[in-house]
């Protein structure tokens, strides 16, 4: 057995070989190293276009992971539910790591959960707009960041959020 680390969101793994993704980030396997090797993804000075990005990045993952969790809470069908119960988990997971790089404390908000609605295919069709949304969001963000931890943080981030547009298309 091995111990794998993240470098997005710097959970362990302990398995005979990295995940595909990540159990807790969904970051890609190429995220993960040993844990003897592991450094999280981490810069010490944050431009201003980054720092603003972080800000933008926390809002959404705060809303999206209140708004999933509120889905997982009212559908009745037991495959969509935990589809949101598992999204909200990741993005709660998107939102710590932003916390340890602005330095600040995870807000404790509810903002996005009155967004549920009683439609499964409502909300599933909002989810896949969300997702199509932070895709983009973070294609930018990694284009702008100066900083090459930056970009390798915003593009991980680009790519699990592009797993969920698969997920809910
Ligand atoms: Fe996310
Ligand atoms: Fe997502
Ligand atoms: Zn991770």
């Amino acid at each position: 057995m091995k111990i794998f680390r993240c470098n997005v969101c710097g959970e362990v793994y302990i398995g005979e070989e990295r995940p595909k993704s990540c159990p807790f980030c969904g970051a890609h396997e190429s995220y993960f190293v040993l844990a003897k090797e592991w450094k999280l993804l981490h810069s010490d000075s944050l431009s201003d276009v980054s720092k603003e990005n972080l800000k933008k990045a926390l809002d959404l993952e705060i809303n999206n992971t209140n708004f999933y969790k509120a889905v997982s809470g009212i559908s009745k069908d037991v495959r969509v539910s935990s589809m949101f119960k598992g999204l909200s988990k990741v993005e709660r997971e998107h939102a710590s790591a932003i916390c340890k790089h602005l330095k600040v404390q995870k807000p404790d908000s509810n903002v996005g959960s009155d967004k549920a609605v009683d439609s499964d295919h409502e909300n599933i069709k909002e989810a896949n707009r969300r997702e199509r949304s932070a895709v983009k969001f973070y294609g930018e963000a990694m284009k702008q960041a100066p900083e090459k931890e930056m970009k390798d943080f915003f593009n991980a981030l680009m790519q699990i959020e592009s797993d969920h547009i698969i997920l809910t298309d």
